[in-house]
């Protein structure tokens, strides 16, 4: 099993709320989001059906990009939002092979890194990321911590360490905060989670 967009249109087919990433708000999120302000343009990586977008929309967020290759994930996010999703940009893309068409005052991955296990892809990752914001952007990511599940959606998961996030980032970008989140699946599990917020210097 691979990961690729049909895979992912598999996965968002049927009851996706009931998938283990479904959470029904994205509070860790806006945890690390903290007070930036929402007139900064912003963009989701690797949204999925995420509710996120909702409610960056409820915070008064102006200016957000959407981006996953699935178009079934997209489509249940545009479909929830109604007229509202016309005030978003969406974006139906590999983000490995993407060309950002500008820079973005926030980074935000929830669930996507700990899916690219190939130093390539790592690599690439950190090439779009750089691409994708300037001094000063704010970067928050969600990823399965070292205790976190090794699988997910049938796939292998990489789990992350801070020391991963660091070789991550690199000297482009400050790690200035981190927590472990147990989040409580749908079915009632748990699986670690590891949010870092890094600010790009
Ligand atoms: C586990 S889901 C998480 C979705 C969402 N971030 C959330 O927290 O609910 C992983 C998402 O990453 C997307 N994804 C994985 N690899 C991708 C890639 N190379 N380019 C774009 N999207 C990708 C999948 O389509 C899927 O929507």
């Amino acid at each position: 099993m691979t990961s690729s967009p049909t895979h992912w249109d598999q996965s968002f087919s049927g009851d996706h709320t009931a998938r283990g990433w479904y959470q029904p708000s994205a509070d860790p999120s806006w945890r690390l989001i903290g007070d930036l302000s929402p007139s900064v343009p912003a963009i989701d990586i690797g949204a999925g059906a995420s509710v996120w977008v909702d409610e960056a929309l409820d915070r008064g967020w102006s200016d957000l990009t959407v981006l996953d290759w699935s178009p079934v994930a997209l489509e249940i996010s545009r479909t929830r939002l109604g007229p509202r999703a016309g005030s978003v940009s969406w974006v139906q893309a590999d983000l490995l092979s993407w060309t950002p068409p500008r820079a973005f005052d926030l980074w935000h991955d929830r669930a996507v890194l700990h899916f690219l296990r190939e130093d390539d892809d790592r690599l690439r990752y950190g090439s779009v990321l750089r691409a994708a914001t300037r001094r000063g952007s704010v970067v928050v990511i969600g990823s399965f911590g070292p205790t976190g599940p090794e699988m997910c959606a049938g796939l292998p998961v990489r789990r992350q360490s801070v020391a991963d996030f660091e070789g991550l980032f690199g000297k482009d970008f400050t790690i200035e905060r981190t927590f472990e989140e147990a989040h409580v699946r749908p079915d009632g599990d748990t699986q670690d989670y590891l949010w870092v917020r890094a600010v790009r210097v």
